[in-house]
């Protein structure tokens, strides 16, 4: 990538994405991996999506530029959110391939338009912005998505308490402030909402007054999206906890900031590991930020070592065993890598039950790694693995996210060649996966249906 700065635009958003469809790009692309393969050798952790996508909605919270380093740039949903940002009226400089520029000097529009929106319900993060600084907003509703129904009630009820006009209309949420802009309120959320924390810590830094969110989400991409704003000139402490308070401030500046290493890829990767019988250094790893993880891991027989700012992941040589995980909020078992730990299950000695309790339709990867010979029984939000001797490769579809990459796991350590399809869902959210586990020696390329 030349050091030339160049703006992204909606257009060229729209236009790349246009060039992929001619080309029977991403939609169209499949993955194709021959299991059996040891991994071994390093694999550097990416910045995560889900904290990368909250940090660059607070470009509209300043005029002047933050610079992001450590930015997950080539991901499908930084690509999508930087579109709906521009179209805002967002300045978009991309320096290198993993650092990008924002700022934004004036609002070009206020609506985040449904067909940008329905791609990537995160967009849904611009509204507290949007609100905070100029005072209105059009977000489309994000609608759902394969794993849930994802509604923003929690989002809509808290920026009312804190004066925001909204209706309705549309299928989009149509938001204006009184006169004098937000006021900092008293707010209790009913449940522990992620995106409703983010939004809303964005909505009160620029508020009148002092707002206290309680029962916010802890996850370690709040406490990275709140240290930024503190950068910006926010006062917030907190972070981290169920309690977070927020003294609204006149106005916010740029900053320079490095994006969370992503815990999930962390995680999936470490299963991978432990799946293929490999010894794989996974470079810029945060252990503190998987402590609900590495416990179940280390239960069924993945060795887990700290070694500077690097995790250190292979197996004693001993089988997996199978142990029992429940998902829960931040510091609870995350419910991004239950897909993943049921996967490691399929082929532990013994049986493991998995109990999702974030989303309630999370379950889509079992009937995949079923048709792969795993052994499992669904009985509402719990299944039950059975561990089974060998998964057989087989063409399997992608339906989400972290189901997608629950199959690749699957596949690296299959007899046989596996064909997911659909991979559009894999390049959301996992930064060159066919490089990153081809140079550890998986067996795995990119096709075309
Ligand atoms: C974030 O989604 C993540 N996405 C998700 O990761 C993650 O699974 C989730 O948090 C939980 O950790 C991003 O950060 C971009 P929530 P979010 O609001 O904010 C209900 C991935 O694979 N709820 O914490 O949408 C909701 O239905 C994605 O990377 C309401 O009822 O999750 C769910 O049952 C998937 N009303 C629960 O709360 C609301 O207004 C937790 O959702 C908002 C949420």
């Amino acid at each position: 990538m030349t050091q030339a700065a160049q703006i992204i635009s909606f257009q060229d958003i729209k236009d790349t994405r246009a060039e992929d469809r001619k080309a029977g790009g991403l939609a169209m692309d499949q993955i194709k991996i021959r299991g059996g393969n040891r991994l071994n050798g390093n694999i550097r952790i990416s910045g995560a999506k889900n904290a990368a996508l909250p940090l660059l909605c607070t470009s509209l919270l300043t005029d002047t530029p933050i610079t992001f380093s450590n930015m997950p740039v080539s991901l499908g949903d930084i690509k999508t959110l930087s579109a709906v940002l521009a179209e805002l009226g967002t300045d978009i400089r991309l320096i290198d391939e993993n650092t990008m520029e924002l700022g934004t000097p004036t609002l070009k529009s206020k609506r985040a338009p449904y067909e940008l929106v329905r791609k990537m319900r995160a967009s849904v993060l611009v509204l507290g912005p949007l609100l905070g600084r100029f005072g209105e907003a059009e977000v489309s509703l994000p609608g759902g998505c394969a794993i849930g129904t994802r509604p923003v009630d929690l989002h809509i009820s808290a920026l009312e308490e804190m004066g925001a006009i909204i209706t309705l209309e549309d299928g989009y949420v149509k938001a204006k402030t009184e006169q004098g802009g937000l006021v900092g309120a008293d707010i209790k959320f009913a449940k522990v909402s992620v995106g409703a924390t983010e939004n809303i810590m964005m909505a009160a830094v620029l508020a009148k007054g002092t707002t206290t969110l309680h029962n916010a989400a802890q996850e370690p991409e709040i406490v990275d999206l709140g240290e930024c704003l503190i950068k910006m000139g926010a006062k917030i402490s907190g972070l981290g906890t169920s309690t977070i308070t927020i003294d609204g401030v006149p106005a916010l500046h740029g900053c320079d900031h490095s994006v969370l290493p992503d815990r999930i890829e962390t995680g999936t990767w470490m299963i991978a590991t432990a799946l293929t019988g490999g010894e794989v250094t996974l470079e810029n790893g945060r252990l503190d930020t998987l402590t609900a993880l590495i416990d179940p891991l280390r239960k069924a027989g993945v060795q887990i070592e700290e070694r500077g700012d690097d995790i250190f992941v292979h197996r004693n040589g001993k089988p997996l065993v199978g142990t029992d995980i429940m998902t829960e909020p931040y510091p609870g078992f995350p419910t991004d890598m239950q897909a993943q730990f049921m996967t490691l299950l399929t082929l532990c000695q013994g049986a493991g039950m998995v109990t999702e309790t974030i989303f309630e339709n999370r379950f889509m990867h079992v009937p995949e790694l079923c048709r792969m010979g795993a052994d499992i029984t669904v009985q509402g939000n719990s299944a039950i693995i059975r561990g089974v001797d060998t998964l057989k490769g087989a063409e399997v579809m992608a339906t989400d996210l972290r189901a997608s990459v629950a199959l690749v796991l699957a596949a690296l350590v299959a007899d046989g060649e596996t064909t997911i399809n659909r991979v559009y869902h894999l390049d959301r959210g996992y930064e060159d996966i066919v490089k990153k586990l081809g140079a550890c020696g998986a067996d795995i390329r990119r096709a075309k249906e």
